[in-house]
């Protein structure tokens, strides 16, 4: 199939992100704008000189970058417009429903409140809800590296906006970090209500994503690419339905595949596994959700059935009603038989 073709058919096919930082969003024109408004000196002179930066062998390499850029978010409207930027980009590649990841850690670490990073995030996706008819929740990600107690902290300081918050994660260097170190803050916020995930099998074995099930209960797995050496796990995945939230182009990027050929998401999906294709931090990996599919699309050979079982996964792994779900699942249908 022509390649525009496929292009046209994955931008307006209806779709949710279910995999995106919001921090990993912050393109480098918006970073400048930001420390020239909040006076920071930055490391690069130019945007330029910052995009050369971005250069990354793995995960560890990309996240020093990335908290080093994260330092530009200073007040509510910072977050405000960092937010509201993403989603506009969202609407342009037909995202109608996105869970998105924020790390409050990386900003109480630096004295910034946590009501400031939450009210400025969430009165943007208010205002996408509004204004751009797309649907959201957020999820509160505690940051690998750092102990458990802060998680804890981290925790607590949510619970004032536990209504708000759809789910728990887990991010930053897996290598070291495995799940079983937060065993107990997930079994906290599990009592507490929340829906729970946590990155595993990025760079960590196919026991990290084990572990992220059976430890810490898991309604998902983010990237979950080293389950793929393991046919159990595979089989348990399949059965239990439990999603994985692959972000092709952020693998590349980080190494994780050596080229998008090789990555596993053709295999996973072909064995019937909930595997949904997300933008991990599209600022820093080349592109936003439709250049993750278009990737795999070229260098996996997908179809549009194919493509169209990832936007269908995308809402049967979300956080979604049961009633939302079937909207958006008769809207893709409705696209299908049209296009
Ligand atoms: N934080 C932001 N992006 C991440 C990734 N790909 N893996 C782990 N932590 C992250
Ligand atoms: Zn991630």
């Amino acid at each position: 199939m022509a390649k525009s073709i496929l292009s046209e058919f994955i931008k307006g096919l209806p779709k949710a992100e279910l995999h995106v930082h919001i921090e990993g969003t912050l393109e480098p024109e918006l970073l400048f704008e930001l420390a020239i408004r909040n006076k920071i000196q930055l490391k690069y002179p130019t945007v330029e000189a910052l995009k050369k930066a971005y250069s990354f062998t793995k995960l560890q390499d990309f996240l020093d970058i990335y908290y080093a850029g994260a330092n530009v978010l200073q007040t509510e409207q910072d977050f405000y417009d960092l937010t509201w930027a993403y989603l506009n980009r969202a609407k342009e590649d037909g995202i109608v429903h996105a869970e998105i990841f924020f790390d409050p850690q990386t900003h109480t670490s630096r004295g910034i409140q946590f009501g400031t990073v939450f009210q400025g995030i969430s009165k943007a996706l208010k205002d996408g809800r509004e204004k751009l008819g797309i649907s959201s929740s957020l999820i509160m990600c505690f940051l690998r590296h750092l102990v458990e107690l802060s998680a804890f902290r981290t925790l607590e300081q949510a619970l004032p906006y536990k209504d708000q918050i759809v789910a728990v994660g887990l991010d930053s260097s897996e290598k070291g970090n495995p799940p079983s170190k937060f065993a107990d803050v997930f079994a906290k916020a599990r009592t507490e209500g929340f829906k729970l995930v946590a990155h595993a099998g990025e760079e960590g074995t196919e026991d990290y994503v084990r572990e992220a099930i059976e430890l810490l209960k898991v309604n998902r797995i983010d990237h979950g690419n080293a389950s793929i050496q393991d046919d159990h796990l595979m089989d348990a995945l399949n059965e239990r339905r439990i999603p994985l939230t692959l972000c092709p182009l952020s693998n590349k990027a980080l190494q994780v595949v050596r080229n998008m050929e090789e990555h596993p998401l053709k295999k996973m999906l072909h064995k019937g596994l909930v595997v949904t294709v997300n933008s991990d931090d599209p600022a820093y990996f080349g592109g936003y959700i439709n250049e993750n599919f278009k990737a795999v699309a070229n260098a996996l050979l997908l179809n549009k059935a194919e493509l169209a079982q990832l936007a269908r996964n995308s809402f049967e792994g979300s956080f979604l009603s049961e009633v939302e779900k079937a909207m958006y699942l008769d809207s893709i249908e409705h696209y299908c038989a049209n296009n």
